[in-house]
């Protein structure tokens, strides 16, 4: 079968990916033979490659986002049929989803709902599973009312905008200019452009001085730190790139707390609920997206042979929405 495949550990940039001939998997007894339709991509595609991951045998076929029919199942699966239109959001240590078949364990599984395409369903995985475990599993939301969602036209940003607006709460975002006018139709309550206005002064002027109850912060550690000191007394910082220096007496004195997501560690956590919970969010995910209540904001749909391409085009932030790729 086709893959894009990393052919060996030296290979550490998108321009040494190639797509190849490789071996079809088969199933294991917990897993499913799944023909794949759609793929999303993710900077975490590109990442995995310049860092490497040691667990990898060669060639490695790249991809975490996938959605496709099941068309053979292990001898202990159940509750799965072949025909079955799935999507899941796989673990980087394995074989991926760039490619024709792939295999997976039925935990991390959604069944697509009739109406959604495989496209849509392939889009809404790393990103739109990374802003549902930040907004609806890790913070105390009983006294959340405002929140600050940096990079809101970003994979998770525009996601977590949307499911903040279901809540009802206030909803600020950070873009830089160029993209103030694509994060306009998901109606924040206010934009922040991040390049040339003061992030903190504006978020003090919008919320009377008292800091938002929630933040969640999708660019990294510098930018977390400065968001612990625009959080409200008992508000929450979630992070998704990196972990901010804490100061422990501003943390005590203001009752502050701070989550940290890790999407894919779930695949290594040994933890059956947390590795189920994926397959469940991503049920309720495509659920909120049946029901017309999620834009999943998909860009281009890339055919397989320019997924080099979609991923340069992700590294170099010049995109705005997201990429998938038609497989089969
Ligand atoms: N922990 C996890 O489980 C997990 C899961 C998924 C993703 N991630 C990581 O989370 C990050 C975001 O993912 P994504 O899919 O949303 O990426 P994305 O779609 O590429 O969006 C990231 C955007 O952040 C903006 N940005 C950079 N610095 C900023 C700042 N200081 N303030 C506001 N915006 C800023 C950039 O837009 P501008 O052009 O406006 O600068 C960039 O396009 C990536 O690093 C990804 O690897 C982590």
């Amino acid at each position: 079968m086709q893959a894009l495949i990393v052919q060996n550990q030296h290979d550490k940039t998108i321009d040494s990916l190639t797509i190849a001939n490789i071996e079809k998997p088969t199933p294991a007894a917990d897993q499913v033979l799944i023909k794949v339709h759609a793929a999303g991509l993710n900077p975490v595609d590109y990442k995995v490659v310049e860092g490497g991951v040691a667990a990898w045998t060669y060639p490695h076929s790249l991809g975490l986002d996938l959605a496709g029919e099941i068309v053979a199942i292990g001898d202990h699966v159940t509750g799965w049929q072949v025909g079955d239109r799935v999507s899941g959001h796989g673990d980087l240590t394995k074989n991926g989803c760039f490619a024709e078949y792939v295999t997976a364990p039925t935990y991390q599984l959604a069944k697509i709902p009739d109406k959604v395409s495989y496209e849509t369903a392939a889009s809404l995985l790393c990103g739109a599973l990374t802003a549902y475990t930040a907004v609806e599993r890790k913070p105390n939301l009983t006294n959340v009312k405002t929140v600050l969602i940096h990079a809101g036209a970003g994979g998770v940003g525009s996601i977590a905008i949307q499911l903040a607006k279901l809540h009802g709460w206030q909803v600020f975002t950070t873009v830089s200019t160029n993209k103030i006018k694509y994060v306009q139709q998901l109606h924040p309550d206010a934009i922040i452009d991040y390049r040339k206005e003061d992030v903190s002064a504006r978020v003090k002027e919008l919320t009377a001085n008292n800091g938002v109850d929630l933040i969640i912060n999708t660019v990294g550690k510098v930018e977390a730190e400065q968001d612990l000191n625009r959080l409200a007394y008992n508000g929450t910082l979630v992070t998704i790139v990196d972990v901010p220096e804490i100061d422990a007496t501003q943390m005590f004195n203001r009752g502050l707390s701070i989550d940290v997501v890790n999407l894919g560690g779930a695949h290594l956590s040994d933890n059956p609920s947390q590795k189920a919970d994926l397959g469940k969010m991503n049920q309720e995910m495509l659920q909120l997206v049946a029901d017309g209540k999620i834009n999943p904001l998909i860009e281009k749909v890339l055919p397989f042979t320019e997924i080099k391409k979609g991923l340069q085009l992700i590294k170099d932030h010049q995109v705005i929405g997201k990429l998938v790729v038609k497989v089969n």
